[in-house]
């Protein structure tokens, strides 16, 4: 069956990767993006401004299905809510939500907005799914290219991840948009757990620089909540396949 399915985000990192598997099977797509884009290969392109409240209204008409994965460092919450008020007056049966491990765990306003953004979709009186994953090997990727320009890396102790392929995220939102309505289905992490220094040693072999790294230690509640492990899912997390390692191998090629 051919599903109508709009889709936040489309233009991003995690969007990229899941807007060509649903078109492979076989919904209409449409993406709302804060850039003008032209139409392509049947993906019909919507400019609007979620934060801003701009252009949801045209974007959420006639939409069966929302795949909300558009973020930001800032405002989730907001533009989750002016999101779902569309949403309701349209006939939506299904709106599906990207959030973040340990949004409920972390004191740091990135994640406390993510946790309000659940909270709205949960709320909003739609049927919902909402899915949390870990950090993508992406942003790992960008921060750790970012620290090996330092002469010295500080390396904050005792803080683990469990990086997780957005190819991973985005077959597992596929089948989830494809699928009934769940509420907050299991975590999806990485396949392994690593600590900072190891994510970057990984990344310093793969580009065959050394650095030296320092031991850093992180401050204030944030810190501790990372210590004590509160953004894993050690036991609650279906896993991706595609380790760190396989990550670089593919992009340092
Ligand atoms: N990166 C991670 O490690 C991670 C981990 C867990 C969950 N997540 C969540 O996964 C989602 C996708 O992350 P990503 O890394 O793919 O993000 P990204 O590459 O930074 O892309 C952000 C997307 O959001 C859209 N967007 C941002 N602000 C918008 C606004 N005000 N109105 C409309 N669209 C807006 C952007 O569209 P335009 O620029 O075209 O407007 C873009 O498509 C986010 O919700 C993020 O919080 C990310």
């Amino acid at each position: 069956m051919t599903s109508s399915i709009l889709l936040t985000g489309g233009t991003g990192t995690l969007g990229r990767l899941v807007l060509p598997l649903l078109r492979d099977a076989g919904c209409d797509v449409r993406v709302l993006s804060r850039r003008d884009r032209d139409s392509l290969d049947g993906v019909e392109y919507m400019s609007g401004d979620l934060l801003k409240g701009e252009g949801i209204e045209p974007a959420v008409d006639g939409a069966e299905i929302i795949l909300h994965l558009a973020g930001s460092t800032k405002g989730d919450t907001e533009a989750t809510e002016n999101l779902v008020r569309a949403a309701s007056r349209a006939r939506v049966r299904h709106l599906l939500y990207i959030s973040v491990i340990g949004a409920d765990r972390i004191p740091l306003s990135w994640f406390s907005s993510k946790l309000g953004a659940e909270r709205t979709v949960a709320g909003s009186g739609l049927p919902w799914t909402t899915l949390r994953a870990a950090q993508f090997h992406d942003l790992t990727f960008k921060t750790v290219r970012a620290m090996a320009k330092l002469p010295v890396i500080p390396v904050p102790g005792g803080m683990r991840f469990q990086p997780v392929d957005a190819r991973d995220v985005a077959a597992r939102l596929v089948e989830l948009t494809l699928g009934k309505p769940a509420g907050l289905v299991p975590d999806l992490a990485g396949p392994r757990v690593y600590g900072m220094a190891e994510l970057t040693r990984g990344y310093l072999r793969a580009r065959g620089k050394r650095r030296l790294m320092m031991p850093v230690r992180m401050p204030g509640k944030a810190g501790r909540a990372y210590r004590a492990g509160e953004n894993l899912s050690l036991e609650r997390a279906a896993t991706g396949e595609r380790t760190w390692e396989d990550f670089l191998s593919e992009r340092l090629r």
